[in-house]
C-alpha cells in the first residue's frame, strides 16, 4: 500500500474516475483539479479555470505526482477554429497553469505523467508505428504535438516526464464504444468506409493500468498506450456484433458521407493508425487483454 498523494487534472471524465477507482484502493490518496464542484467524496476536489487563470494554490500541497487528463472532447464537438483552440488549450495552458504554480510555492512534486493521444500519427495506412515516427501534418497531429511540448516543460522543472499516446478506449459506458454498438443494437450497424482503417485500441482497464505503472516503475519518456494486437475497423464491428449476438447485413457506410457529415473530422473514423505496444510491453507491463476477443467478452459479459 502506497500513501503517496496524486494531483489528477480531468479526474471527473471517463478515464479519471476509473483510475481514482484504482489509485484509492492501492492506497493513493487522490486530489483533483476540476472546473466544477466536485461530486466524489473520496477525493478532495480544488478548483481552477485556465482560460482565466486561476488555480487553488493549496491543490499541490504534499503532492508527489500530477496526471494530466483535463481536455476538451476531442470529438464532442465540430472543429471549428474556435473549437479547435478550445480543444488545445485546455491541454496546454492547463498543464501551463499548474507548472506556473511550481514555480512559485513550494512543493514536493517529483513525477508528471500525462495523456496525449494516438492522433500524434492520425491517418497512416498500413505503417507500423512506434513512439519514433514522426507527427501527422494535420489537427489531431498538431494538437498532440503541443500537448505533449507544454507537457515537457516540466523537465525545465527537474520533473520526470511521462507520456503515454492513447489509442480508442474500449469502455462500455463512454467513448468509441457506445457509438459503434448502439446502430448495432439497432440492427443497422455497419463497417466505416472501406473498413480497412486500423484501430488502435485499448481495454479501459488496461489504461488505468498502464497510469499506475507507469507511477510505480518511475517511467519516463513516451510510450504508445495501445493493445498489442489492433484490429480494423470492420474487424472491430463484426466483433461488436457478435459479441451484443446482433446481425450485420448492411453495406459499409460510404466514405463520402461521412466526410459530408463530418468534415475534417471524419479523420476521426476513417483515419488508419495501426500502433505498436512493444515499447510499453519491454518496459514490462503485462496486458490484461491483448485480444479484441477477450476485452469485448469482458466488456459485454459474453
Ligand atoms: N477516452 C479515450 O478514448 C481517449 C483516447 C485518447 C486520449 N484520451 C485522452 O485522455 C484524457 C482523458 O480522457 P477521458 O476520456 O477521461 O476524457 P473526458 O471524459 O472527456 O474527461 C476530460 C476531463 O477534462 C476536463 N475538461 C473538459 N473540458 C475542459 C476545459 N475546456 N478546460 C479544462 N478542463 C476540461 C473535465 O473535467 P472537469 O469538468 O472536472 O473540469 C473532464 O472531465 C483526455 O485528455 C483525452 O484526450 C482519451
Amino acid at each position: 500500500m502506497s500513501n503517496k498523494k496524486i494531483l489528477l487534472t480531468g479526474g471527473s471524465g471517463g478515464l479519471g474516475r476509473q483510475l481514482t477507482d484504482l489509485l484509492l484502493s492501492k492506497g493513493y490518496t487522490v486530489n483533483v483539479l476540476s472546473r466544477g464542484e466536485g461530486k466524489d467524496k473520496r477525493v478532495q476536489t480544488f478548483k481552477w479555470d485556465v482560460s482565466k487563470g486561476i488555480i487553488d494554490d493549496v491543490c499541490i500541497d504534499g503532492v508527489d505526482t500530477i496526471i494530466h487528463l483535463a481536455g476538451a472532447g476531442i470529438a464532442d464537438e465540430r472543429w471549428t477554429d474556435e473549437r479547435k483552440k478550445v480543444v488545445i488549450e485546455s491541454r496546454t495552458k492547463s498543464i501551463e497553469l499548474l507548472y506556473d504554480l511550481l514555480k512559485r510555492k513550494l512543493h514536493q512534486v517529483k513525477a508528471v505523467v500525462s495523456a496525449s493521444g494516438t492522433g500524434y500519427y492520425s491517418d497512416r495506412g498500413d505503417e507500423l508505428l512506434t513512439e519514433e515516427n514522426p507527427p501527422a501534418n494535420d489537427f489531431l497531429g498538431h494538437c498532440c504535438v503541443l500537448w505533449e511540448q507544454e507537457v515537457d516543460e516540466g523537465k525545465q522543472l527537474g520533473l520526470r516526464v511521462a507520456k503515454f499516446r492513447t489509442g480508442v478506449v474500449l469502455d462500455k459506458h463512454a467513448g468509441a464504444l457506445p457509438r459503434l454498438s448502439a446502430p448495432i443494437k439497432f440492427g443497422f450497424g455497419a463497417a466505416l468506409g472501406s473498413g480497412k482503417q486500423w484501430i488502435p485500441w485499448i481495454h479501459w482497464q488496461d489504461v488505468a493500468g498502464i497510469y499506475l505503472y507507469g507511477i510505480e516503475q518511475e517511467l519516463e519518456g513516451v510510450y504508445n498506450m495501445v493493445a498489442p494486437n489492433p484490429v480494423t475497423n470492420k474487424q472491430l464491428t463484426k466483433h461488436v456484433a457478435q459479441h451484443l449476438r446482433r446481425p450485420l447485413w448492411l453495406p459499409n457506410v460510404p466514405a463520402f458521407a461521412l466526410n459530408l457529415a463530418l468534415g475534417e473530422m471524419s479523420t476521426l473514423v476513417l483515419g488508419s493508425t495501426k500502433v505498436a505496444a512493444d515499447k510499453i510491453e519491454q518496459a514490462g507491463y503485462i496486458f490484461k487483454f491483448n485480444s479484441i476477443d477477450k476485452a469485448l467478452t469482458d466488456i459485454y459479459g459474453r
